[in-house]
């Protein structure tokens, strides 16, 4: 017998385009393009009429009530927490905790983790973090004196991982660390950097916000023990994450909010905690957040993550060489490994600048230090304009934003 062979079909982003409403919107006159993906991904429709639909048919509190509707919205709730599980390939569902956003997740781990160490314990983080994981472990220094260490990164923002190693000591509590580099685009070497902080005896965070919409993520095979991640990133909707923390750490660590939901029984005298994850769900939690994110998971993995990656790599090639054409741009974050990400400045223009004029034709960018101002400090500048690509751009889009940088070098020649 024949063994079956899965068939994808070839990646047709015309017809991925057809599913994001959004894409059609004209501004200030001239169809949308869309690069500002590492801050916020647009939306496919199934995400939005899940959202709807939740309203429409499902609307009650979940965990809670034996009525019908509560019911079918805890198991839909429920249903979306084994396709998180599934989508980072964890072992158990309960490894899934819903959060607001990888900024919550990495506070969480933060507060809850962290909450028996002492002063002299240390954290290790890269020089290419975003704010969301630098903040949290300096907050621990100054109210706890654990010591925040960094690993140096190279001109081409990749980390230099003989001094990763060198940081790493016996007192290493945690390595927290980007899988990807949202001001760069760098694709850190976790594999490697996770043995090395095993060696070490220490735990290891992953920050996955820009990863996880670009790339097959496994946390059993990467044998991380947190792994964060946010929705409204990954084409689903804002104000939801997902903490993934393995069983054994999550079932030793204390609980960071209290409230409802997360007690089995409560008395004045003693209160017992509820099981993982509940454990850590204090409250009504963003029921339609979750709803939402179900079809965005579905969404990406029914295009398949490497024929994102592939796609979005196709993209990065091809305006890598684009942008490198124009006078006095300069591209910052030239690592070998790399997501669609691509920051850059234009010698006499302000990166607002930048921004501005493309706005009014109709280009989507960011600019700004796009929360890692440390990164910003490595290359001695205050800002970037940054292009950032998603799974529906086009190569017709990279053109778009080759001559509206032609337009800006016009501007200020
Ligand atoms: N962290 C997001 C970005 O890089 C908001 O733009």
């Amino acid at each position: 017998m024949r063994a079956a062979v899965e068939t994808r079909p070839a990646y047709d982003v015309r017809k991925v385009r057809e599913d994001f409403p959004i894409l059609s919107t004209r501004v200030h006159g001239k169809p949308l393009v869309y690069l500002d993906n590492a801050a916020t991904s647009q939306k496919p429709r199934a995400v939005i009429d899940a959202m709807r639909s939740y309203y429409e048919t499902l609307n009650s509190n979940i965990h809670r009530g034996v009525h019908h509707l509560s019911e079918l919205a805890t198991r839909a709730f429920e249903a979306a927490r084994l396709k998180a599980a599934r989508f980072l390939n964890a072992a158990d569902p309960k490894e899934i905790v819903f959060v607001r956003g990888a900024t919550e997740a990495i506070n969480l781990v933060a507060q809850s983790f962290g909450a028996g160490w002492k002063a002299g314990d240390e954290v290790l983080v890269t020089h290419l973090e975003h704010h969301s994981n630098i903040v949290p472990w300096q907050i621990l220094r100054d109210t706890r004196g654990i010591v925040l260490r960094v690993a140096p990164i190279d001109d081409r923002g990749e980390v230099v991982l003989e001094e990763f190693e060198r940081l790493l000591s016996p007192r290493t509590k945690l390595v927290s660390v980007a899988h990807v580099s949202n001001a760069l685009g760098t694709v850190n070497p976790v594999q490697r950097m996770i043995k090395l902080a095993r060696g070490a005896g220490a735990a290891v965070l992953l920050d996955g916000a820009q990863a996880v919409p670009h790339l097959p993520v496994d946390v059993r095979a990467l044998d991380c023990d947190f792994y964060a991640f946010s929705g409204h990133k990954l084409y689903g909707p804002t104000g939801i994450g997902v903490l993934y923390g393995k069983a054994a750490l999550l079932e030793k660590m204390p609980p960071w909010q209290g409230g409802g939901d997360m007690i089995l029984s409560v008395s004045f005298e003693k209160t017992v905690y509820n099981r993982i994850p509940h454990k850590f769900e204090a409250g009504t939690p963003h029921i339609e957040g979750v709803i939402g994110l179900a079809p965005a998971l579905d969404y990406v993995t029914g295009l398949g993550l490497a024929a994102i990656a592939a796609h979005e790599h196709d993209l990065l090639v091809y305006a890598t060489a684009a942008l490198s054409e124009i006078q006095g741009l300069r591209i910052y974050g030239t690592a070998r490994d790399k997501a669609g990400v691509l920051s850059f400045t234009l010698e006499g223009v302000h990166p607002h600048d930048i921004g501005t004029i493309l706005d009014q034709e109709g280009l989507a960018i960011r600019t700004g230090h796009h929360c890692a101002q440390p990164v910003m400090e490595r290359y001695g500048i205050a800002a970037t304009a940054r292009a950032s690509f998603g799974l529906y751009n086009t190569r017709p889009e990279v053109d778009a934003l080759v001559a509206g940088l032609r337009r800006v070098r016009e501007v200020f020649a």
